[in-house]
């Protein structure tokens, strides 16, 4: 593997306090930078003082955003100990995301070894009261110079980090979500199951509406018939409709969340019936009056975060009570206890840096 040039900052920053983290506002000291161009394959992986970089007005991503990114979490645990979770599962995604946008394959070994190397440089920024952690942005841009539509030469990696408390203002408090039958986020054969600029850009109208109406989030439907769950966008969704446990398939159209997985693997291993089906929107809401559905959604930033009411077509379905549900709390307590080192990991998700 080809060395990693390191540059340390002359200036370093002072560390936030641990209780004053939002997500996604503060970065650390470095940053790491790697240029593929045609003919050279990806190379010059360094580290650098974080900071603003130039791109030309007419480079590839800023016309018709051939980007991709990833998001993944560094904890430190009672012990000091410096685990990242998953890390290599995010590494191989971030290159299905890069196979969806024509994006020149990177090697997951490097990836890898950029996230380790970065959060070795700046350790000191990964805080330790439980609820934060360090949050990681690997991200892939088309850096070309034209103005025509066709998959870029040139393309920049970078990678980010920063110390983050909880995604939602809520915390680990239920959100409320809408689901909506107006606008749509992605559809089967496009890019919904891509970690893509896209994605996100696409969800922003809908997120407005549903904010000045009181929600947190979107529940999007599928795009054809309005009628079938897909995801939340910041967050898989799932739900518990009696003894049965309930998420969309990865149909195309929706994010391989590596929290969604985790969750699976854990409620298969703790006996539950598991259903990666079609979930309609009926359905849930015949479980909500019914009082036999709790429901939340499962994401890097998002952890597990329980849904305590659901909006539709003008209505409001309070869930569960608006009260966080006895798995939901169990999930988040796994999950999180895996992360900080403090529950076993059977799977050897958590690997220390
Ligand atoms: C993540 O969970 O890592 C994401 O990328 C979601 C984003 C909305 C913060």
């Amino acid at each position: 593997m080809t060395q990693i040039a390191i540059t340390r900052t002359a200036h370093p920053k002072q560390t936030p306090p641990d209780d004053s983290l939002a997500f996604g506002k503060v970065f650390t000291d470095h940053m790491f930078l790697m240029n593929y161009d045609a003919g050279k394959g990806w190379h010059a992986p360094r580290i650098e003082p974080y900071g603003p970089f130039t791109l030309d007005p007419a480079c590839c991503v800023l016309h018709y955003g051939q980007g991709i990114f990833d998001g993944l979490k560094a904890f430190r645990g009672a012990d000091g100990q410096i685990r990242l979770f998953r890390v290599a599962d995010h590494a191989k995604r971030l290159n299905r995301s890069a196979h969806y946008l024509c994006i020149p394959e990177l090697d997951p070994a490097m990836v890898e070894e950029s996230i380790r190397a970065l959060v070795e440089v700046d350790q000191r920024w990964v805080p330790s009261k439980p609820g934060t952690s360090l949050y990681i942005r690997p991200t892939v841009i088309a850096t070309e110079t034209f103005l025509g539509v066709h998959p870029s030469h040139s393309y920049l990696y970078y990678l980010i980090i920063g110390p983050v408390g909880a995604y939602y203002k809520e915390g680990m408090n239920p959100v409320r979500i809408l689901a909506s039958d107006t606008y749509v986020r992605a559809v089967k054969g496009g890019l919904g199951a891509a970690k893509t600029m896209a994605n996100y850009a696409a969800s922003l109208y809908g997120a407005e509406e549903a904010q000045k109406a009181g929600y947190t989030q979107v529940l999007w439907l599928d795009a054809v018939e309005h009628r079938y769950l897909d995801e939340v966008g910041t967050m898989n969704i799932m739900l518990k409709i009696g003894d049965e446990i309930v998420t969309p398939p990865l149909n195309g159209a929706i994010l391989a969340g590596i929290t969604r997985d985790s969750v699976l693997t854990l409620l298969r291993a703790w006996g539950y019936r598991v259903s990666e089906r079609p979930v309609a929107i009926d359905e849930v809401l015949a479980a909500a009056k019914a009082g036999t559905l709790e429901m939340w959604g499962t994401g890097t930033a998002a952890v597990i975060s329980p849904v305590g009411e659901l909006g539709y077509k003008g209505e409001r379905y309070v869930i569960n009570g608006g009260r966080t549900g006895a798995l939901t709390q169990k999930l988040y307590d796994t999950i999180v206890g895996i992360q900080y080192g403090t529950t076993p990991d059977p799977y050897g998700w958590a690997t220390t840096l």
